[in-house]
């Protein structure tokens, strides 16, 4: 059900790969709130993925970019501001790699020329997109800005290896950033640490079917749905959560507060 809460609001989307794709819910939960999208990715992936079919569903325009490249991300937010005829309301930054995670690395034998790329495009990318729109001004008053991310930030999941120290910085960005942007013209900044979610990225992680029942198990409300987070992404973005910037916000059922569960005491007594 739409509650038009972007009516009039105009964002750019990055990281909608295919059906499974957080980004992609988020698109369409943009779109039947009334919003005007540009959709992004990687070149690579509009090769790979399904992004064209989103863009037929939403009628909106795509305008390729690597999240790592000044460059594209220049040209992303110039063309996004001709093409709105105006500056940008909401952007969702929903993009994260590892190839130390893809290889097969452990932590403890990392590959460093595996880690940079992984931080550039998981969270440096964050920080570029930022600096570029706040230097061309592109974010309209009390505009609003997501990343996601995800609870290896603040506690330990082994096998998330180092995309958990990339969601650290990606927090940290949200923050730092945040203040600047506020002082600068009241745009707001937050992450949303969202419950294990089935898509491409996130079954990357070797144990990924564990660690989605754990967490769902542990959660009272269980996992949250990548539809649930589409939700809770438009409110961020609307007018009703004008004060809401530089935080780190839970979308996982519970699963942050929750020390144990009857369900996972019953597992075990069951082993
Ligand atoms: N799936 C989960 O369990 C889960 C949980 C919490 C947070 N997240 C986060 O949600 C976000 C979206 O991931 P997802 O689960 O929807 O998976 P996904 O694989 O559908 O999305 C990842 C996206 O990153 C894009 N990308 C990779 N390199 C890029 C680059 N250089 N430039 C531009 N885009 C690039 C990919 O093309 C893809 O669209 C990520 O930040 C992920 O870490 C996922």
């Amino acid at each position: 059900m739409s509650h038009n809460l972007l009516q009039g609001k105009k964002g750019i989307i990055f990281g909608a790969l295919d059906s499974r794709s957080i980004a992609w819910k988020v698109a369409l939960e943009s779109i039947a709130n009334g919003a005007d999208i540009i959709l992004t990715n990687a070149p690579i992936a509009l090769r790979m993925g399904s992004i064209h079919e989103l863009a037929k569903k939403c009628n909106s325009k795509i305008i390729t970019a690597d999240a790592t490249s000044l460059e594209d991300l220049n040209k992303l937010f110039s063309d996004s501001m001709e093409y709105f005829g105006g500056k940008i309301d909401f952007v969702l930054h929903s993009i994260g790699m590892s190839v130390n995670v893809r290889k097969k690395r452990k932590y403890t034998d990392l590959n460093y020329d595996f880690l940079m790329k992984g931080l550039d495009v998981s969270a440096i990318s964050f920080h570029k997109m930022l600096q570029v729109a706040f230097k061309l001004d592109a974010i309209n008053d009390f505009g609003s800005i997501l990343a996601l991310s995800y609870i290896a930030a603040q506690r330990t999941f082994p096998d998330y290896n180092d995309m958990a120290d990339n969601k650290a910085y990606l927090e940290s960005v949200a923050r730092s950033f945040g203040y600047h942007y506020g002082k600068h013209n009241k745009v707001r900044i937050n992450t949303i640490s969202q419950s294990p979610t089935i898509t491409t990225a996130g079954s990357g992680v070797t144990g990924f079917d564990a660690f989605f029942e754990y967490a769902n198990k542990l959660s009272p409300l269980g996992n949250a749905s990548s539809e649930d987070c589409a939700k809770y992404c438009v409110a961020l973005f609307s007018e009703y959560t004008k004060s809401v910037t530089m935080q780190n916000l839970f979308h996982d059922g519970g699963f942050s507060r929750t020390g144990v569960s009857k369900d996972l005491i019953d597992m075990l007594k069951n082993k």
